[in-house]
């Protein structure tokens, strides 16, 4: 018999009945930006129309627009009608819209400020926020510190004198470097509790990413072949078909590997490699991800394993689309890569030795994420040669999205009077097995602050064990644009450079093909 207590999946109480929040005011800086529209309004839409939103709940809009209330419901409305997963309803609209409010200011504007304060103190009277309220920074990194100094300067941050909880989320990314981030930190942690800071990687938020938890953690089936003596290598890829939109303004000088890897892929990698942690809570989560990070050697020979590259022009599902260089608001000479590729190793015993590959791009073939764990082969094949040649490496693969699911691939006999063996799949597809959709990762993240569960949030030594992995990379390819090396060329609607191929060729592998 199983222990309950042996078991961190085991909960105080049913968490499966549904958890609403305190009544609370939800403060958003940079309402009108495209994140608040594309994600944060329909999540807090969908959470008010499944009624996981407490009666005292009021969405609060801050950004330089000269609006009234009445403008940002007709925006908020737009961008949930266009956003949200669950159906568009009047009815919870209607709803809605009565606790959505707008101010107008600028960051540096100390009366605005100084006018959400009070509003916030009103709304307590008004509302019944009862004191409550997060702040949720969707503003360029630049500004954060202006906006954390005016919330401690209008005492907007401090619980005590609300009387209720003060929690603040922030928005990747985290810095750009160790130094840089080391900063954000100390700024963040001046203003605010640490419990009360919520650092969003929207992969926590993936449901698919959660159930790497669970399939590691509830099955008696995969810990005992999860290490180095079965285990050959991981590669984790995050493929997008799409360019960079219209954000060249941030991608420029930020890059794939400070875009991407230093926080969704390490955070993939942290839950693919960590031990067993001794409950579901934050403090056990993330001191398991914290140990696996801290434990990351960025590769020894930088050349041949941190390998980066940049779109050309290519096709794409039948249309051609632009060189990376020819993006509205990118410099003709950009430098800044779309791809990284690189090699990781884990130094604790259950990993030694096995390579974690990690790969992200733009404009790559099609728009995938997953883990692949590829075990290692049997050691004696007693077939004749010719009998498994089309048999690969055993696989499982967790397929975080489009096609959300776990793969297991292995040999199976083909049918016939020979001994043929065969690479098969045997697929778990979520779509077929539930009859309830995922949430969105914003949504559930967005549901957690209001909790104050902080479980699925990196902490900030994970943010900083990160940029530690990450900036000998960045170093290293700033040498290289100083010897005038430019990113490899890939075309779009390829799988990356030659030398994210030759990086696996040179270690005697592969990249799956997704
Ligand atoms: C964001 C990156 O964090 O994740 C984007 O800044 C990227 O560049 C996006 O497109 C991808 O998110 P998802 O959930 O669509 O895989």
């Amino acid at each position: 018999m199983v222990h309950p207590l042996s078991n961190p999946l085991r909960s105080v109480g049913d968490r499966r009945l549904p958890r609403v929040p305190d009544p609370c005011a939800l403060v958003v800086f940079g309402v009108t930006g495209d994140l608040a529209k594309k994600k944060l309004i329909p999540a807090v839409y969908d959470l008010a129309n499944r009624g996981l939103l407490p009666a005292g709940f009021v969405l609060l809009g801050f950004a330089r627009r000269d609006w009234g209330d009445g403008d940002f419901e007709t925006l908020a409305r737009a961008a949930a009608q266009k956003g949200a997963r669950t159906e568009f309803r009047e009815s919870t609209w209607s709803r809605l819209a009565e606790s959505i409010k707008f101010l107008p200011g600028s960051f540096d504007d100390d009366h605005a400020f100084d006018t959400l304060a009070e509003t916030l103190r009103d709304l307590d009277n008004t509302q019944g926020t009862q004191g409550n309220a997060a702040f949720y920074l969707s503003i360029p990194p630049a500004a954060f510190p202006t906006v954390l100094k005016q919330m401690q300067r209008t005492g907007m941050a401090d619980d005590r004198e609300s009387g209720g909880w003060r929690r603040v989320v922030v928005e990747k990314p985290f810095g750009h470097d160790l130094p840089s981030s080391k900063e954000l930190n100390d700024l963040v942690d001046d203003v605010f509790t640490a419990r009360d800071v919520f650092r969003i990687d929207h992969y926590l938020g993936k449901e698919t990413v959660q159930n790497l938890l669970a399939l590691r953690f509830a099955n008696t089936l995969f810990e005992p072949i999860w290490n180095s003596h079965h285990v050959d290598s991981v590669q984790i890829t995050m493929a997008e078909d799409v360019g960079i939109g219209g954000r060249a303004g941030f991608y420029e000088g930020t890059g794939a590997a400070r875009d991407v890897l230093q926080n969704h892929l390490l955070q993939l990698l942290a839950l693919t490699a960590m031990e067993e942690p001794v409950g579901f809570d934050a403090e056990s989560l993330r001191t398991e991800k914290r140990k696996v990070l801290g434990a990351l050697k960025p590769p020894r020979d930088l050349a041949a394993y941190a390998v980066r590259g940049q779109y050309d022009q290519g096709w794409l599902a039948g249309e051609r689309v632009k060189a990376y260089r020819a993006e509205e608001g990118v410099s003709s000479e950009s430098r800044t890569e779309t791809y990284a590729a690189v090699r990781l190793e884990v130094e604790t015993r259950r990993w030694a030795g096995v390579p974690f590959y990690l790969r992200t791009g733009k404009r790559l073939p099609r728009r995938v994420t997953e883990i692949g764990v590829i075990f290692h082969r049997a050691p004696v094949l007693p077939f004749a040669k010719s009998d498994t040649e089309e048999l690969g490496a055993n696989q499982l693969v967790v397929r975080v999205q489009p096609d959300e699911g776990v793969t297991l691939r292995f040999g199976s006999k083909v049918p016939g009077t020979t001994m043929e063996v065969r690479d098969v799949a045997m697929d778990f597809q979520y779509g077929e097995a539930f009859t309830e959709a995922s949430p969105e990762a914003y949504e559930r993240l967005l549901l957690d602050v209001l909790l104050g569960d902080a479980s699925l949030f990196p902490r900030n030594e994970e943010v900083e064990e990160s940029w530690r992995v990450i900036d000998p990379i960045e170093h290293f390819w700033a040498e290289q644009n100083d010897a005038g090396n430019a990113p490899h060329l890939y075309r779009a609607g390829e799988w990356g450079p030659k030398a994210a191929v030759d990086m696996l060729a040179r270690d005697g592998r592969v990249w799956r093909r997704p």
